[in-house]
């Protein structure tokens, strides 16, 4: 088997240069736009962010906007996206480099793995394919795709691996970066799919896959540290006065920082033990449905519930606020935790 690695920059531009996904960001040269795309990509699939992507550049088509931007209004364009953090650390970037009188992100990847919440893997897609600098983005597609090519044993969760890798594709990487970099990652993502079978035979580098050449191809990559989540249990309930529903803004900092949430106790209740509690807090209800259990999983943590939709007779008084159905959908962020929850008693 070959060894010299830059065998495949020829084979995978021709291949991208035909098979591309036609995508927004695929459209514009503007590092702002490309920074937005990548940071949504990071954790959300290619269908989901080509909606997100549209409305947030829309809404915010620079980095003055961003800059600019009230936090609910940045949250609500967030939301379902999840790790709210992430937009959060845009507007930090945005105001950082308005502050220092720059009107774009820096052009080199030491500065701009400075900025908060740019990591290797932005600052080398946004080195790479807005500023055409030889900074490797490697993100899960790209790790997939090199260790099959080379039958590579080592743990991927590694940051040696990935530093390794960093550096023998930066010593192959073309003057046309940008194709190049989303060439890596469309082939993880069109043909070295992650589950069931890659595309094997439609793969421009299969010639030189060591895995291929085995059909090993399923063994790779290798992840051997197993992410342990702290499990919570939660009972949501969705309290309703007449129109209104009860909300309260959580803290402005921590998981789900400054967003909107239902009334939540952290242990499952049941429907007997609920309707004990309400009565406890002197809620007085006419109607209680259960909603059914569910959970959400985070980065590190799980969320285990059961839901709740109580009407109530009287307005109680408690220490929420009172939004109507159209401004929950508008103009409050409610994680997606809790969607699944509103998503039942609201249409
Ligand atoms: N995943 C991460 N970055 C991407 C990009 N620029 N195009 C398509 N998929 C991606």
């Amino acid at each position: 088997m070959n060894n010299n690695l830059n065998e495949i920059v020829d084979p995978l531009l021709n291949w991208f240069q035909k098979e591309k996904r036609d995508l927004p960001w695929r459209h514009t040269n503007d590092s702002y736009k490309i920074w937005i795309s990548e940071i949504m990509l990071q954790q959300t699939r290619v269908e989901t962010v080509i909606t997100y992507y549209k409305r947030f550049t829309k809404a915010l088509p620079n980095l003055k906007s961003l800059s600019e931007v009230e936090e609910d209004q940045l949250l609500k364009l967030w939301e379902g996206l999840g790790y709210y953090s992430r937009a959060k650390n845009l507007k930090k970037c945005a105001k950082i480099i308005i502050m220092n009188n720059k009107t774009e992100l820096p052009r080199d990847y030491d500065s701009l793995l400075k900025l908060p919440g740019i990591g290797p893997y932005a600052a080398g897609s946004i080195g790479s394919i807005a500023y055409g600098l030889k900074t490797p983005a490697i993100d899960g597609n790209v790790l997939r795709v090199m260790t099959r090519l080379h039958e590579d044993d080592r743990d991927i969760l590694n940051i040696k691996v990935r530093q390794d890798y960093y550096k023998k594709i930066q010593q192959i990487m073309p003057e046309d970066t940008r194709n190049f970099t989303e060439s890596l990652m469309e082939l993880g993502a069109l043909i070295c799919l992650p589950k069931g079978s890659p595309l094997c035979e439609r793969c421009p580098v299969s010639f030189f896959c060591q895995s291929y050449h085995h059909q090993t191809m399923l063994n790779y990559p290798i992840k051997k540290k197993e992410i342990k989540r702290r499990i919570e249990e939660k009972t949501i309930i969705i309290l309703q006065y007449q129109d209104y529903y009860a909300i309260q803004k959580r803290k402005a900092n921590g998981l789900l920082a400054s967003m909107y949430e239902f009334c939540n106790i952290s242990y499952k209740l049941n429907e007997e033990e609920l309707k004990k509690w309400l009565k406890k807090q002197k809620i007085i209800f006419q109607k209680v449905k259960d909603l059914g259990t569910t959970k959400h999983i985070f980065s590190h943590l799980e969320w285990q519930m059961n839901g709740f939709w109580v009407e109530c007779r009287m307005k109680p008084e408690i220490d929420f606020f009172w939004v109507k159905k159209e401004e929950l959908k508008t103009k409050y962020s409610i994680p997606n935790a809790y969607i699944k929850y509103l998503n039942k008693v609201i249409d």
